[in-house]
């Protein structure tokens, strides 16, 4: 997680304004104190965690780090688990952010926290899935015209299609375990945030998102306002995949039953089908990553920089293995093949959800062509 960290704040930093921070779930404090500390962006931060010990060592971890001094630091440590003070909370009611200065503990389960509590940028780092925490999140950014969140799923067994069931039940998105399998993981929590958003008249736009390793993490824009709820709402919709020839396509609605090919669609979704990235987020991140020469700054880079090729690319990444495969010829390079895509006058490139795979918008016979003709 050191690196989804060092990720996070470099995301957190190239967010506009200052803000209030809610590090929803913080254990040790590592996450929020890192906000804090690494960027000018950070009004004032409360750590939550349901587990006393872990908000006794945040509170220490808070103050070894110099991000508040032991005054505000050593203020009582709300130790209630379901109901909270909210009207004498530092952060209690909408513009309550002025007065919000340093940090503050809080031993609570997040979820009544955050419905009494407003903050402009909350940070969901549970084990597993986020999606039982995301309701009240809303609750806590609809106070704003405009907020911030931050979401990490770990369940992606589930998100991949592995447990179709759960997913069903989590995420009420029938998920797609095939070779795209990371793209539909984050497009299937997307497409949950913003059904949770919509319920609050807010509308989401996914400004950062990686799946790495054995997470996904998205950074939203959270907008007040019914006709940003229902855009976001318009984003959502299903690919169709077919298994004989790897094509697919998508739309708000899986109305197409048969490939060109003859083979049967396979829906998922309904999932998120609008844009992952922000350009000019992606942007201040790789500048700033190179300016705080983190320890893993040069896997940042790589991560960043395949992220800034691939995100005005088309949806749905091709596992140049899993076409070699099912066209039975032996494995290519995969910077041949997209030189031969760019040659023949289509985008291509790598992609950050999978070593051996591009994003391109070829269809999978010009693909085909390139792997068998270069
Ligand atoms: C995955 S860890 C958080 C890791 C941390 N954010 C980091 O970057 O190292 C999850 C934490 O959430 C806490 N937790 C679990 N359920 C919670 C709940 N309902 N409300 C608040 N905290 C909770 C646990 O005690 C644990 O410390
Ligand atoms: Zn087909």
């Amino acid at each position: 997680m050191h690196l989804c960290r060092d990720i996070s704040s470099l995301a957190f930093g190239a967010l506009p304004g200052k803000l209030s921070i809610c590090d929803g779930f913080c254990a040790t404090g590592i996450r929020g104190i890192r906000y804090k500390k690494e960027n000018t962006n950070a009004a004032s931060i409360t750590f939550v965690d349901l587990s006393e010990k872990a908000i006794k060592c945040a509170k220490k971890n808070a103050i070894a780090n110099g991000i508040c001094g032991k005054k505000s630091a050593s203020a009582k440590t709300n130790v209630r688990t379901n109901k909270i003070a909210a009207s004498k909370s530092a952060n209690a009611g909408a513009g309550a952010n002025d007065a919000a200065a340093g940090c503050k503990f809080v031993h609570a389960e997040i979820c009544s926290y955050l419905r009494e509590n407003p903050f402009d940028f909350v940070e969901l780092d549970p084990f597993g899935s986020p999606a039982p925490y995301l309701h009240d999140a809303m609750h806590s950014l609809a106070y704003r015209k405009l907020s911030y969140l931050s979401v990490t799923a770990t369940d992606m067994a589930v998100l991949c299609g592995a447990h179709h069931a759960a997913c069903l039940k989590n995420y009420q998105s029938a998920p797609l375990d095939n070779e795209f399998c990371h793209e539909n993981a984050v497009r299937i929590l997307i497409g949950k945030v913003a059904r949770a958003a919509a319920d609050f008249a807010l509308g989401i736009t996914p400004i950062f998102s990686i799946s790495h390793r054995h997470y996904v993490k998205i950074f939203f824009r959270v907008q007040k306002g019914a006709v940003e709820a229902v855009e976001s709402i318009k984003s959502l919709g299903y690919v169709s995949w077919c298994p004989k020839c790897l094509s697919r396509t998508w739309a708000r609605l899986p109305l197409v039953r048969k490939c060109p090919c003859s083979g049967i669609y396979v829906h998922a979704g309904p999932m998120w089908l609008g844009k992952l990235w922000d350009e000019k987020t992606v942007k201040k991140m790789i500048a700033q990553n190179k300016k705080r020469k983190y320890e893993n700054e040069l896997e940042i880079g790589k991560l960043l920089s395949l992220i800034a090729g691939e995100l005005s690319l088309p949806l749905f990444y091709y596992d140049l293995h899993v076409v070699c495969k099912k066209q039975k010829v032996g494995a290519v390079a995969k910077s041949k093949v997209i030189a031969t895509l760019q040659k023949a006058g289509f985008a291509a490139a790598s992609t950050h959800f999978n070593s051996n795979a591009i994003k391109t918008d070829a269809k999978v016979e010009d693909i085909v062509k390139a792997i068998k003709g270069h």
